[in-house]
């Protein structure tokens, strides 16, 4: 239903600040992880935590990373959707298998369904 009335809502001109919507249920209705490149780990930086990780192959989204190695970070509907997880990205790029609901602002990441794409530095 959210696929069909979030589109709706915005072509009937109601801003995307304006949509707040929720998702409940098990985490399949997330998109799926982009597949891990081949090659060596990416590092992945948490500037507030003052640490710095090696992404492995068997990580799937930035979110489970970081509560995996004990960083603080909000989150809420873990699929894309509410923003909560929305992260200062300092840099490198990270990837969404399939684009978020939630507009991510610029210079920002969604932890809960992003994906690193290079070395990233993050506000966490
Ligand atoms: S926890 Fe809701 S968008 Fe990431």
């Amino acid at each position: 239903m959210m696929k069909a009335l979030i589109p709706a809502l915005r072509g009937w001109g109601v801003a995307g600040s304006d949509i707040h919507h929720e998702s409940f249920g098990p985490q399949t209705s997330a998109p799926s992880p982009m597949p891990a490149a081949p090659g060596p780990a990416l590092a992945i930086g948490f500037r507030w935590s003052g640490r710095t990780l090696d992404w492995l192959a068997q990580d799937t989204n930035l979110l489970d990373f970081a509560e995996r190695h004990l960083i603080a970070v909000d989150a809420g509907c873990r699929s894309g959707g509410c923003g909560t997880c929305e992260t200062r990205l300092i840099s490198g790029r990270v990837v969404y298998a399939t684009k978020p609901d939630h507009d991510i602002a610029p210079g920002f990441c969604l932890l809960c369904v992003g994906t690193p794409a290079t070395n990233l530095e993050l506000d966490a």
